[in-house]
């Protein structure tokens, strides 16, 4: 008996320590600054796009409180769209830029570009993205979430937060792209823009 005793303080000698090094999720975001120029990234803002109120959803369906979780217009690139052809070629990029990095990644599929735009006071509460609906996929869940910054020298507040440390804020660079899973270990939020319009745009990769 007590021998199996020491082989579990022996186990949890050598796993807590992993658990610590685990913890430090933000080794899986990454970043790659210059993916669109600025002029695109400007068209992409000017678009004529049909913009709507987004709703917030969860793996039950829309949220009833929607409004406290998240504000902000939202419309779908897809592909009879003119921009969708720029957008998938810097998103299969970085995908592969990503699958260089994270040796066991692989996703061949993307979904299509949901624009966000975030007014004064816009903002979207810390939701995890592992949902197997309203991403526009087709099938399964996404792996990794793909983020396009379009203007972030324009606006202020609107910081993205990824992980449960509320210190480490995002305000990446416009044109430059995060990748991150989209598991339940990368919940992440945007900040309450308090001056200007935040555009960015989001697809999931699978
Ligand atoms: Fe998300």
């Amino acid at each position: 008996m007590k021998e199996n005793n020491n082989e579990i303080d022996v186990f949890w000698n050598k796993v807590a320590p992993a658990r610590k090094i685990l913890k430090e999720v933000h080794w899986w975001i990454s970043q790659y600054n210059d993916i669109l120029d600025k002029d695109t990234c400007k068209m992409l803002i000017d678009y004529d796009w049909d913009w709507q109120p987004s709703t917030f959803s969860n793996n039950k369906g829309t949220a009833e409180k929607s409004e406290e979780r998240v504000l902000m217009d939202q419309v779908w690139c897809v592909e009879k769209d003119e921009p969708y052809s720029i957008l998938k070629k810097s998103v299969i990029k970085v995908m592969n830029m990503y699958a260089k990095e994270h040796k066991r990644f692989s996703c061949i599929h993307h979904t299509d570009f949901r624009i966000n735009k975030y007014g004064v006071d816009g903002f979207m509460s810390k939701h995890c993205d592992n949902i197997h609906h309203s991403h526009g996929q087709k099938y399964g869940y996404p792996q990794a979430t793909v983020l396009f910054f379009l203007n972030n020298e324009e606006y202020e507040g609107g910081e993205l937060v990824i992980g449960e440390d509320e210190k480490i804020k995002y305000k990446p660079l416009t044109g430059s792209v995060f990748v991150f899973p989209s598991s339940f270990m990368f919940p992440h939020e945007v900040k309450k823009v308090t001056k200007g319009e935040r555009v960015s745009i989001v697809s999931w990769l699978m």
